[in-house]
């Protein structure tokens, strides 16, 4: 998106997840994916920082701690530069070929982390416009976990991963995850017709059970009977139904 002008003409619908370290973004991105694709939506996975080629590659530097040197307003340009190319090579194309995309952390993740770590607000609202160009979710889902429980999940994730080493974001004080934490609450608290927040402590089941009843009542087009209704007419193909 050279000419820097907001676009407007899509058609899939733009759905963000948001949380501290540890909420369970990718478990319940996955699940509400099979949940949307058994009812014939098309959908699309992504994530931040990343997404695109070239987001990927900023997402190396920022998450390794190459680039802490820059300090805080210097990883959020970088953030919002991976996002810029993300929204224009991954992010608009999907939702233009009516595609919905499902994107693991957003500009709200800019807001609260480098928010959190001093950046002016109105710097990051001046990055987030430019880098996203009119492309904002119609809806995102929070999950909200205290910050011990998030990073207790993370730790033995690490474990299991044998030992990888926390990035340059994890690797904080508890009382920083906590600061994030509140802050992105504020954000919901904020802008409640877009949030939907989640208690992430619940198990895996419930939370997609709340997720999914979010995105129903956000998006009227989704029939929860109409998904279980495709399962079993492919179920039963061959069977009684002529
Ligand atoms: P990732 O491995 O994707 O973690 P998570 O599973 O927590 O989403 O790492 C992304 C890290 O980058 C995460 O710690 C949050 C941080 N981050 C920011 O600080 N600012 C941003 O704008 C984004 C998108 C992520």
């Amino acid at each position: 998106m050279s000419d820097g002008q907001e676009k407007q003409a899509v058609q899939g619908r733009f759905i963000t997840f948001e949380g501290g370290e540890g909420a369970g973004k990718s478990t319940q991105i996955t699940r509400l994916k099979n949940r949307l694709e058994a009812q014939g939506t098309q959908v699309a996975v992504t994530r931040e920082p990343g997404g695109s080629p070239g987001a990927e590659k900023i997402r190396e530097v920022l998450l390794s701690g190459q680039a802490r040197d820059l300090g805080p307003r210097g990883e959020a340009m970088l953030f919002a530069a991976a996002r810029a190319d993300h929204v224009d090579k991954t992010i608009l194309p999907a939702l233009e070929s009516g595609s919905w995309v499902l994107c693991d952390r957003y500009a709200d993740s800019t807001r609260v982390y480098q928010g959190e770590a001093g950046v002016d607000p109105q710097y990051l609202d001046l990055l987030e416009t430019l880098a996203v160009a009119g492309i904002r979710p119609e809806l995102t889902i929070l999950i909200d976990v205290p910050a011990d429980v998030g990073m207790a999940r993370v730790s033995s994730r690490s474990q299991k991963a044998e030992g990888a080493a926390p990035d340059r974001f994890e690797d904080e004080a508890l009382q920083v995850h906590e600061r994030r934490r509140v802050l992105f609450l504020d954000l919901a608290r904020k802008e409640p017709h877009r949030f939907a927040v989640i208690d992430g402590r619940q198990d895996q089941d419930a939370v997609e059970d709340m997720i999914w009843q979010a995105v129903r009542s956000h998006f009227p087009e989704v029939d929860p009977d109409e998904g279980k209704a495709a399962a079993k007419t492919s179920e039963s193909a061959d069977g009684a139904l002529s």
